[in-house]
Protein backbone atom coordinates (compact mmCIF):
# COMPACT_ATOMS: atom_id res chain seq x y z
CA UNK A 1 0.00 0.00 0.00
CA UNK A 2 3.46 2.29 0.70
CA UNK A 3 2.92 4.56 -2.31
CA UNK A 4 6.74 5.04 -2.98
CA UNK A 5 8.51 4.89 -5.88
CA UNK A 6 11.43 6.44 -7.89
CA UNK A 7 11.21 9.19 -10.83
CA UNK A 8 13.13 9.38 -13.61
CA UNK A 9 16.33 10.70 -11.66
CA UNK A 10 16.47 8.21 -9.37
CA UNK A 11 14.55 10.25 -7.02
CA UNK A 12 12.53 9.00 -4.29
CA UNK A 13 9.21 10.24 -4.23
CA UNK A 14 6.18 9.26 -1.43
CA UNK A 15 2.93 9.95 -1.78
CA UNK A 16 3.37 11.84 -4.87
CA UNK A 17 6.06 13.99 -3.19
CA UNK A 18 9.39 13.69 -4.23
CA UNK A 19 11.96 13.79 -1.10
CA UNK A 20 14.05 16.63 -2.01
CA UNK A 21 10.92 18.54 -2.04
CA UNK A 22 10.14 17.55 1.33
CA UNK A 23 13.89 17.97 2.29
CA UNK A 24 13.57 21.44 1.03
CA UNK A 25 10.45 22.62 2.01
CA UNK A 26 10.70 20.81 6.04
CA UNK A 27 14.23 20.47 6.65
CA UNK A 28 16.12 17.02 7.31
CA UNK A 29 16.21 15.15 9.58
CA UNK A 30 12.26 14.58 9.47
CA UNK A 31 10.35 11.65 9.24
CA UNK A 32 7.78 10.86 6.36
CA UNK A 33 4.86 9.07 7.32
CA UNK A 34 3.05 7.93 3.91
CA UNK A 35 -1.03 8.55 5.72
CA UNK A 36 -2.71 6.61 2.97
CA UNK A 37 -0.52 3.61 4.23
CA UNK A 38 -1.09 4.21 7.81
CA UNK A 39 -4.51 4.47 6.64
CA UNK A 40 -4.63 1.28 4.38
CA UNK A 41 -2.76 -0.92 7.55
CA UNK A 42 -4.88 0.38 10.17
CA UNK A 43 -8.06 -0.29 7.70
CA UNK A 44 -6.58 -3.66 7.03
CA UNK A 45 -6.12 -4.97 11.01
CA UNK A 46 -9.90 -3.68 11.45
CA UNK A 47 -11.19 -5.56 8.43
CA UNK A 48 -9.18 -8.92 9.41
CA UNK A 49 -10.66 -9.32 12.84
CA UNK A 50 -14.33 -8.03 11.37
CA UNK A 51 -17.02 -7.21 13.84
CA UNK A 52 -16.54 -9.79 16.48
CA UNK A 53 -13.10 -8.30 17.45
CA UNK A 54 -11.64 -5.27 18.27
CA UNK A 55 -8.08 -3.61 17.39
CA UNK A 56 -6.65 -1.99 19.71
CA UNK A 57 -3.50 0.20 18.37
CA UNK A 58 -0.80 0.41 20.88
CA UNK A 59 0.02 4.44 21.07
CA UNK A 60 3.43 3.60 22.50
CA UNK A 61 4.58 3.17 19.19
CA UNK A 62 4.01 6.23 17.54
CA UNK A 63 0.97 8.52 18.94
CA UNK A 64 0.33 12.33 17.98
CA UNK A 65 -3.09 13.83 17.26
CA UNK A 66 -3.15 13.82 14.11
CA UNK A 67 -3.07 9.75 14.30
CA UNK A 68 -5.10 9.50 16.42
CA UNK A 69 -7.99 10.86 14.40
CA UNK A 70 -7.38 8.60 11.61
CA UNK A 71 -7.53 5.76 13.70
CA UNK A 72 -11.21 6.96 15.11
CA UNK A 73 -12.18 7.16 11.96
CA UNK A 74 -10.76 3.88 10.66
CA UNK A 75 -12.60 2.54 13.31
CA UNK A 76 -9.76 1.37 15.71
CA UNK A 77 -9.27 1.53 19.38
CA UNK A 78 -6.52 3.06 21.02
CA UNK A 79 -4.38 1.20 24.07
CA UNK A 80 -2.61 3.99 26.08
CA UNK A 81 -0.11 3.50 29.02
CA UNK A 82 0.25 6.84 30.35
CA UNK A 83 -1.33 10.42 31.13
CA UNK A 84 -0.13 11.91 28.54
CA UNK A 85 -0.73 9.45 26.05
CA UNK A 86 -4.42 9.45 27.54
CA UNK A 87 -4.59 13.31 27.03
CA UNK A 88 -3.32 13.16 23.58
CA UNK A 89 -6.27 10.35 22.77
CA UNK A 90 -8.41 12.70 24.54
CA UNK A 91 -7.57 16.08 23.31
CA UNK A 92 -8.00 14.36 19.55
CA UNK A 93 -11.83 13.21 20.09
CA UNK A 94 -11.15 9.57 20.46
CA UNK A 95 -14.38 7.93 22.08
CA UNK A 96 -13.47 7.63 26.05
CA UNK A 97 -14.71 4.04 25.99
CA UNK A 98 -12.89 3.22 22.83
CA UNK A 99 -9.81 3.70 25.39
CA UNK A 100 -8.14 0.95 27.26
CA UNK A 101 -5.78 1.69 29.98
CA UNK A 102 -1.93 -0.16 30.51
CA UNK A 103 1.08 0.72 32.86
CA UNK A 104 2.39 -1.25 35.46
CA UNK A 105 2.89 1.64 37.45
CA UNK A 106 0.07 3.61 37.02
CA UNK A 107 -0.20 6.87 39.42
CA UNK A 108 -3.52 7.14 41.37
CA UNK A 109 -3.82 10.35 39.62
CA UNK A 110 -3.89 8.28 36.40
CA UNK A 111 -5.95 6.11 37.68
CA UNK A 112 -8.19 8.48 38.90
CA UNK A 113 -8.42 10.51 35.26
CA UNK A 114 -8.87 7.37 33.35
CA UNK A 115 -11.59 6.50 35.85
CA UNK A 116 -13.15 9.71 35.90
CA UNK A 117 -13.15 10.28 32.13
CA UNK A 118 -14.70 6.75 31.70
CA UNK A 119 -11.88 4.94 29.79
CA UNK A 120 -13.14 1.66 27.92
CA UNK A 121 -11.22 -0.48 30.52
CA UNK A 122 -8.13 -0.45 32.72
CA UNK A 123 -5.51 -3.36 32.41
CA UNK A 124 -4.72 -4.37 35.74
CA UNK A 125 -0.88 -5.46 36.45
CA UNK A 126 -0.74 -6.43 40.32
CA UNK A 127 -2.33 -7.14 43.39
CA UNK A 128 -1.80 -3.56 44.88
CA UNK A 129 -3.54 -2.20 41.40
CA UNK A 130 -5.92 -4.01 41.62
CA UNK A 131 -7.19 -2.56 44.93
CA UNK A 132 -6.14 1.03 44.08
CA UNK A 133 -8.55 0.96 40.85
CA UNK A 134 -11.58 -0.56 43.12
CA UNK A 135 -11.04 1.82 45.53
CA UNK A 136 -10.74 4.96 43.13
CA UNK A 137 -13.41 3.61 41.46
CA UNK A 138 -16.04 3.20 44.10
CA UNK A 139 -14.97 6.78 45.88
CA UNK A 140 -16.03 8.10 42.30
CA UNK A 141 -19.38 6.01 42.62
CA UNK A 142 -18.08 4.19 39.61
CA UNK A 143 -17.73 0.38 38.65
CA UNK A 144 -14.43 0.44 36.51
CA UNK A 145 -14.15 -2.10 33.78
CA UNK A 146 -11.15 -3.98 34.03
CA UNK A 147 -8.90 -6.78 32.25
CA UNK A 148 -6.59 -8.61 34.64
CA UNK A 149 -2.92 -8.85 32.56
CA UNK A 150 -1.33 -12.39 33.21
CA UNK A 151 2.17 -13.48 32.19
CA UNK A 152 1.75 -17.05 30.60
CA UNK A 153 5.60 -17.80 31.41
CA UNK A 154 6.14 -17.99 27.12
CA UNK A 155 9.61 -17.09 26.13
CA UNK A 156 9.19 -15.31 22.71
CA UNK A 157 12.24 -15.28 20.64
CA UNK A 158 12.57 -11.26 20.19
CA UNK A 159 15.08 -9.06 22.17
CA UNK A 160 15.38 -9.87 25.75
CA UNK A 161 14.71 -6.09 26.63
CA UNK A 162 11.08 -6.31 24.42
CA UNK A 163 10.09 -10.08 25.66
CA UNK A 164 7.64 -9.64 28.01
CA UNK A 165 5.71 -13.40 29.11
CA UNK A 166 8.31 -15.16 30.92
CA UNK A 167 8.26 -15.20 34.56
CA UNK A 168 11.13 -12.65 35.45
CA UNK A 169 10.08 -9.22 34.52
CA UNK A 170 7.57 -6.64 36.12
CA UNK A 171 4.55 -7.45 33.99
CA UNK A 172 1.55 -8.84 34.64
CA UNK A 173 0.38 -11.44 37.45
CA UNK A 174 2.10 -15.03 36.70
CA UNK A 175 -0.27 -17.93 36.32
CA UNK A 176 2.42 -19.96 37.81
CA UNK A 177 1.79 -21.12 41.03
CA UNK A 178 -2.62 -20.18 41.17
CA UNK A 179 -1.39 -16.28 41.41
CA UNK A 180 -3.65 -15.03 38.17
CA UNK A 181 -6.62 -17.40 40.23
CA UNK A 182 -6.28 -15.26 42.96
CA UNK A 183 -5.96 -11.78 41.44
CA UNK A 184 -9.16 -12.58 39.78
CA UNK A 185 -10.86 -13.82 42.59
CA UNK A 186 -9.82 -11.03 44.72
CA UNK A 187 -11.11 -8.47 41.54
CA UNK A 188 -14.60 -11.07 41.29
CA UNK A 189 -15.07 -9.72 45.37
CA UNK A 190 -14.67 -5.74 44.63
CA UNK A 191 -17.40 -3.50 43.87
CA UNK A 192 -15.51 -0.82 42.28
CA UNK A 193 -14.73 -3.24 39.27
CA UNK A 194 -15.89 -4.89 36.43
CA UNK A 195 -14.00 -7.79 35.77
CA UNK A 196 -14.56 -8.55 31.67
CA UNK A 197 -11.75 -10.59 31.17
CA UNK A 198 -8.02 -11.27 31.00
CA UNK A 199 -4.74 -10.07 29.44
CA UNK A 200 -1.63 -11.65 27.78
CA UNK A 201 1.19 -9.92 25.79
CA UNK A 202 3.70 -11.68 25.04
CA UNK A 203 6.68 -9.59 23.23
CA UNK A 204 7.13 -7.64 20.45
CA UNK A 205 8.84 -8.40 16.95
CA UNK A 206 7.32 -11.63 17.09
CA UNK A 207 6.81 -13.69 14.34
CA UNK A 208 6.55 -17.11 14.89
CA UNK A 209 2.84 -17.59 15.85
CA UNK A 210 3.42 -20.80 18.19
CA UNK A 211 4.20 -18.46 21.19
CA UNK A 212 0.21 -16.71 21.08
CA UNK A 213 -1.04 -20.50 20.85
CA UNK A 214 0.27 -20.94 23.81
CA UNK A 215 -0.37 -18.35 25.58
CA UNK A 216 -4.59 -18.58 24.13
CA UNK A 217 -4.26 -22.31 25.60
CA UNK A 218 -2.82 -20.81 28.99
CA UNK A 219 -5.27 -18.03 29.26
CA UNK A 220 -8.33 -20.49 27.70
CA UNK A 221 -7.57 -22.45 30.55
CA UNK A 222 -7.55 -19.51 33.36
CA UNK A 223 -11.25 -19.28 31.83
CA UNK A 224 -12.10 -22.71 32.35
CA UNK A 225 -10.71 -22.23 35.75
CA UNK A 226 -12.70 -19.10 36.84
CA UNK A 227 -16.05 -20.81 35.04
CA UNK A 228 -15.37 -24.28 37.35
CA UNK A 229 -14.85 -21.88 40.49
CA UNK A 230 -16.80 -18.94 40.07
CA UNK A 231 -19.66 -19.72 37.88
CA UNK A 232 -19.07 -17.31 35.56
CA UNK A 233 -17.68 -17.18 31.85
CA UNK A 234 -15.41 -13.89 31.26
CA UNK A 235 -16.66 -12.59 27.99
CA UNK A 236 -12.94 -11.16 26.59
CA UNK A 237 -9.44 -11.86 25.80
CA UNK A 238 -6.73 -9.81 24.70
CA UNK A 239 -4.07 -11.10 23.24
CA UNK A 240 -1.76 -8.05 22.68
CA UNK A 241 0.49 -6.58 20.14
CA UNK A 242 4.10 -8.15 19.06
CA UNK A 243 3.46 -8.89 15.77
CA UNK A 244 7.01 -8.28 13.23
CA UNK A 245 7.32 -5.87 10.96
CA UNK A 246 10.18 -6.16 7.55
CA UNK A 247 12.86 -3.98 8.90
CA UNK A 248 15.36 -5.72 6.39
CA UNK A 249 14.42 -8.02 3.34
CA UNK A 250 15.21 -10.84 5.66
CA UNK A 251 12.36 -10.38 7.69
CA UNK A 252 9.36 -11.91 6.39
CA UNK A 253 5.92 -10.63 8.10
CA UNK A 254 2.76 -12.55 8.20
CA UNK A 255 -0.46 -10.09 6.88
CA UNK A 256 -3.03 -8.92 9.12
CA UNK A 257 -5.61 -11.38 7.84
CA UNK A 258 -3.16 -14.51 8.21
CA UNK A 259 -2.90 -13.31 12.29
CA UNK A 260 -6.44 -12.56 12.64
CA UNK A 261 -7.30 -16.36 11.00
CA UNK A 262 -4.74 -17.59 13.26
CA UNK A 263 -5.33 -16.46 16.33
CA UNK A 264 -9.41 -16.71 16.10
CA UNK A 265 -8.35 -20.25 15.01
CA UNK A 266 -6.28 -20.79 18.44
CA UNK A 267 -9.13 -19.24 20.66
CA UNK A 268 -12.02 -20.75 19.29
CA UNK A 269 -10.14 -24.59 19.32
CA UNK A 270 -9.49 -24.08 22.92
CA UNK A 271 -12.74 -22.56 24.17
CA UNK A 272 -14.21 -25.71 22.24
CA UNK A 273 -12.23 -27.86 23.90
CA UNK A 274 -12.64 -26.67 27.69
CA UNK A 275 -16.42 -26.16 26.55
CA UNK A 276 -16.54 -22.50 27.16
CA UNK A 277 -18.24 -19.68 24.88
CA UNK A 278 -15.66 -18.21 22.49
CA UNK A 279 -14.95 -14.59 24.36
CA UNK A 280 -14.86 -11.82 22.22
CA UNK A 281 -10.91 -10.98 21.28
CA UNK A 282 -8.91 -7.62 21.09
CA UNK A 283 -5.50 -7.39 19.97
CA UNK A 284 -2.87 -4.26 20.33
CA UNK A 285 -0.87 -4.22 17.57
CA UNK A 286 1.67 -1.25 17.46
CA UNK A 287 4.58 -1.92 15.11
CA UNK A 288 2.54 -3.95 12.71
CA UNK A 289 0.47 -0.86 11.73
CA UNK A 290 2.79 2.22 12.00
CA UNK A 291 6.22 0.72 11.68
CA UNK A 292 6.59 0.80 8.13
CA UNK A 293 4.67 3.31 7.26
CA UNK A 294 7.44 5.87 7.91
CA UNK A 295 10.82 6.41 7.05
CA UNK A 296 13.53 8.80 8.07
CA UNK A 297 15.08 11.37 5.53
CA UNK A 298 18.69 12.12 6.62
CA UNK A 299 21.34 14.47 4.74
CA UNK A 300 24.50 13.27 4.24
CA UNK A 301 27.17 15.56 6.18
CA UNK A 302 30.60 13.97 6.96
CA UNK A 303 32.14 11.02 4.70
CA UNK A 304 34.93 9.27 6.90
CA UNK A 305 36.76 6.21 4.93
CA UNK A 306 38.46 4.10 7.76
CA UNK A 307 41.22 1.98 5.55
CA UNK A 308 39.91 -1.41 5.30
CA UNK A 309 37.48 -1.60 7.70
CA UNK A 310 34.44 0.44 6.12
CA UNK A 311 32.96 4.16 6.06
CA UNK A 312 31.45 5.70 8.31
CA UNK A 313 28.72 8.15 7.16
CA UNK A 314 27.13 10.73 9.65
CA UNK A 315 23.70 11.87 8.84
CA UNK A 316 22.37 15.05 11.02
CA UNK A 317 20.49 13.02 13.61
CA UNK A 318 21.15 9.68 15.42
CA UNK A 319 20.71 7.91 18.41
CA UNK A 320 18.34 11.00 19.42
CA UNK A 321 15.63 10.07 16.77
CA UNK A 322 16.37 6.12 16.60
CA UNK A 323 18.11 4.87 19.63
CA UNK A 324 16.84 0.96 18.57
CA UNK A 325 20.03 0.19 16.58
CA UNK A 326 22.15 1.33 19.92
CA UNK A 327 19.45 -0.27 22.56
CA UNK A 328 18.52 -3.50 20.94
CA UNK A 329 20.61 -3.91 18.57
CA UNK A 330 17.83 -3.18 15.88
CA UNK A 331 19.04 -3.54 11.94
CA UNK A 332 17.84 -1.21 9.44
CA UNK A 333 18.51 -0.75 5.91
CA UNK A 334 19.48 2.57 4.08
CA UNK A 335 18.86 4.04 0.44
CA UNK A 336 20.39 7.14 -1.46
CA UNK A 337 16.95 8.61 -2.53
CA UNK A 338 18.37 12.17 -4.14
CA UNK A 339 19.79 10.67 -7.23
CA UNK A 340 20.56 7.51 -8.98
CA UNK A 341 23.67 6.37 -8.86
CA UNK A 342 25.82 3.83 -10.65
CA UNK A 343 28.86 4.02 -8.52
CA UNK A 344 30.50 0.85 -6.57
CA UNK A 345 28.90 -0.33 -3.42
CA UNK A 346 30.82 0.81 -0.61
CA UNK A 347 30.66 -0.87 3.04
CA UNK A 348 29.10 2.20 5.13
CA UNK A 349 27.89 2.87 8.65
CA UNK A 350 25.40 5.38 9.33
CA UNK A 351 26.28 7.19 12.06
CA UNK A 352 24.47 10.02 13.81
CA UNK A 353 26.25 13.68 15.02
CA UNK A 354 25.94 12.46 18.81
CA UNK A 355 28.99 12.16 21.39
CA UNK A 356 28.91 9.11 21.47
CA UNK A 357 30.31 6.07 19.48
CA UNK A 358 27.45 4.37 20.04
CA UNK A 359 25.21 6.73 18.06
CA UNK A 360 24.70 4.34 15.22
CA UNK A 361 21.75 4.21 13.13
CA UNK A 362 22.44 1.35 10.53
CA UNK A 363 25.37 -0.83 11.82
CA UNK A 364 26.49 -2.10 8.25
CA UNK A 365 25.07 -1.07 5.06
CA UNK A 366 26.17 -0.53 1.31
CA UNK A 367 25.84 2.80 0.08
CA UNK A 368 27.48 4.33 -3.58
CA UNK A 369 30.90 4.96 -3.28
CA UNK A 370 30.41 8.43 -4.83
CA UNK A 371 28.07 9.18 -2.11
CA UNK A 372 28.62 12.82 -1.20
CA UNK A 373 27.69 15.83 1.18
CA UNK A 374 24.55 17.11 0.54
CA UNK A 375 22.84 13.55 -0.51
CA UNK A 376 19.57 12.42 0.88
CA UNK A 377 19.51 9.14 2.36
CA UNK A 378 16.45 7.46 3.73
CA UNK A 379 16.17 4.85 6.56
CA UNK A 380 13.34 2.67 6.12
CA UNK A 381 10.41 1.42 8.66
CA UNK A 382 10.74 3.82 11.54
CA UNK A 383 7.39 4.33 11.82
CA UNK A 384 7.16 2.79 15.17
CA UNK A 385 9.22 3.33 18.50
CA UNK A 386 11.63 6.02 16.53
CA UNK A 387 9.80 9.40 17.32
CA UNK A 388 7.94 8.10 20.29
CA UNK A 389 11.28 7.33 22.07
CA UNK A 390 13.15 9.77 20.78
CA UNK A 391 14.95 12.38 23.10
CA UNK A 392 17.34 15.71 23.43
CA UNK A 393 20.75 14.30 23.84
CA UNK A 394 23.10 16.43 23.37
CA UNK A 395 20.54 19.32 23.41
CA UNK A 396 19.48 18.10 19.33
CA UNK A 397 16.29 19.18 18.28
CA UNK A 398 13.53 16.68 17.62
CA UNK A 399 12.76 15.87 13.68
CA UNK A 400 8.95 16.88 12.82
CA UNK A 401 7.51 13.91 11.95
CA UNK A 402 5.25 15.18 7.76
CA UNK A 403 2.59 13.34 6.32
CA UNK A 404 2.14 12.82 2.86
CA UNK A 405 -0.94 11.93 1.28
CA UNK A 406 -2.20 12.48 -2.54
CA UNK A 407 0.80 14.60 -3.32
CA UNK A 408 0.29 16.83 -0.13
CA UNK A 409 2.63 17.22 2.25
CA UNK A 410 1.66 18.59 6.09
CA UNK A 411 3.20 18.76 9.69
CA UNK A 412 1.38 16.48 11.89
CA UNK A 413 4.12 17.14 14.99
CA UNK A 414 6.64 19.91 14.07
CA UNK A 415 10.09 20.20 14.70
CA UNK A 416 11.51 21.13 17.73
CA UNK A 417 12.96 24.47 18.28
CA UNK A 418 15.83 25.98 20.67
CA UNK A 419 13.06 27.90 22.55
CA UNK A 420 11.23 24.70 23.24
CA UNK A 421 14.36 22.78 24.79
CA UNK A 422 15.41 26.55 26.59
CA UNK A 423 11.68 27.19 27.64
CA UNK A 424 12.45 24.17 30.33
CA UNK A 425 15.23 25.81 31.74
CA UNK A 426 14.29 27.96 35.06
CA UNK A 427 16.41 30.59 36.19
N1 LIG B 1 0.25 -4.15 24.04
C1 LIG B 1 1.05 -4.06 25.12
C2 LIG B 1 0.50 -4.37 26.44
C3 LIG B 1 2.39 -3.70 24.97
O1 LIG B 1 3.18 -3.62 26.04
C4 LIG B 1 2.90 -3.41 23.68
C5 LIG B 1 4.28 -3.02 23.49
C6 LIG B 1 2.02 -3.49 22.59
C7 LIG B 1 0.71 -3.88 22.81
C8 LIG B 1 2.43 -3.17 21.19
O2 LIG B 1 3.45 -3.98 20.72
P1 LIG B 1 3.86 -3.93 19.16
O3 LIG B 1 2.70 -4.48 18.38
O4 LIG B 1 4.12 -2.52 18.81
O5 LIG B 1 5.07 -4.76 19.10
N2 LIG B 1 10.41 -0.05 22.20
C9 LIG B 1 10.44 -1.42 21.73
C10 LIG B 1 9.09 -2.06 21.78
C11 LIG B 1 8.47 -2.02 23.15
C12 LIG B 1 7.09 -2.55 23.12
C13 LIG B 1 6.41 -2.36 24.42
N3 LIG B 1 5.09 -2.83 24.45
C14 LIG B 1 11.00 -1.43 20.30
O6 LIG B 1 11.37 -0.38 19.82
O7 LIG B 1 11.10 -2.48 19.70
Amino acid sequence: AQTVTRDGEGVLTVGGIDVKRLAEEFGTPAYVLDESDFRARARAWRTAFGQDADVFYAGKAFLSRAVVRWLHEEGLNLDVCSGGELATALSAGMPVDRIAFHGNNKSPAEIERAVRAGVGRIVLDSFQEIARVAHIAQELGRRQRVQIRVTVGVEAHTHEFIATAHEDQKFGIPLAGGQAAEAVRRALQLDGLELIGIHSHIGSQIFDMSGFEVAAHRVVGLLKDIRDEHGVELPEIDLGGGLGIAYTSDDDPREPHEIAKALTEIVTRECESARLRTPRISVEPGRAIVGPTAFTLYEVGTIKPLDGLRTYVSVDGGMSDNIRTALYDAEYSVALVSRSSDAEPMLARVVGKHCESGDIVVKDAFLPADLAPGDLIAVPATGAYCRSMASNYNHVLRPPVVAVRDGEARVIVRRETEDDLLRLDVG
